[in-house]
């Protein structure tokens, strides 16, 4: 089953890297990238730099997203982008819902299937990023909590859009740790996504859903993650700063 999903190899700048470290670390990327049909990368820009990056990697199969939007098409949200603003400077896709988005900014669960909505509408592919603390699964609350975030984001997601769609397990405790998920603890939450998803949308769209581990990954750790059946793909941070760490990530099993 797992080989009817396209691995998926996401990097998550963050607040991260300058423009010019920024763009010499895209031709490096795309200098190394296939033809896309075995896998498919994209890294995740500030969002000051995505004109410059997408302008970098057109041409190659390299996906070019934002980190955040916000759902409204226009009006007095000082400080937000739109989908269309985002569309317009080049963005493919974009990540909803990143742990540091809700923990660090206080984004709340109930926006989120407005995001989705609005990246959606505006032919973005998003990311949906789900994870628990520390303390919630310390508390045997991570089932609960993956529950809670993605009823609050599927409200409004059709069975025909889960292609575009993207799933991402972040258990929050493993992001910037250095302390990475070991793959029983990564199947059991990827096993439980996919079965929510399932449950909801139909058979068709659990098998088709793909669903990334992020936390911590590197090119040590990348291998193992990737041979579990449920996870399709990584969303890496720290690691896709470099072309020596995000390379080999890329390039995994080749
Ligand atoms: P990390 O971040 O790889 O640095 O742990 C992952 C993420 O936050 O997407």
């Amino acid at each position: 089953m797992k080989d009817t999903r396209k691995p998926y190899i996401a990097g998550n700048w963050k607040m991260n890297l300058d423009r010019s470290r920024g763009l010499d670390l895209i031709k490096t990327i795309k200098g190394r990238l296939g033809d896309g049909s075995d896998r498919e990368v994209a890294v995740f820009v500030p969002a000051c730099y995505l004109a410059d990056v997408s302008a970098v990697a057109q041409g190659s199969p390299l996906g070019v997203g934002a980190q955040n939007l916000w759902y409204e098409k226009e009006g007095a949200f000082t400080g937000e982008l739109s989908a269309a603003m985002l569309r317009e400077v080049g963005a493919d896709r974009v990540i909803v819902g990143h742990s540091e988005r809700r923990h660090v900014f206080g984004e709340k669960d109930e926006w989120m299937s407005r995001k989705l909505r609005a990246a959606l509408d505006s032919h973005l592919m998003p990311i949906l990023c789900v994870g628990e603390t520390l303390e919630e699964r310390k508390g045997n609350r991570t089932d609960r909590v993956l529950k809670r975030q993605l009823e609050t984001a599927f409200l409004d997601v059709k069975p025909e859009e889960i292609r575009r769609l993207t799933v991402a397990y972040e258990p929050v405790w493993a992001i910037g740790t250095g302390e990475v998920a070991t793959p029983e603890q990564a199947a059991e939450a990827h096993r439980f996504i996919r079965r929510w998803i399932t449950g909801r949308l139909g058979a068709e769209a659990g098998l088709a859903v793909r669903i990334l581990y992020g936390g911590s990954v590197n090119p040590g750790n990348v291998r193992n993650l990737l041979a579990v059946e449920d996870i399709d793909g990584v969303l890496v941070g720290g690691a896709s700063l470099r072309p020596d760490t995000f390379i080999p990530i890329i390039e995994f099993g080749l």
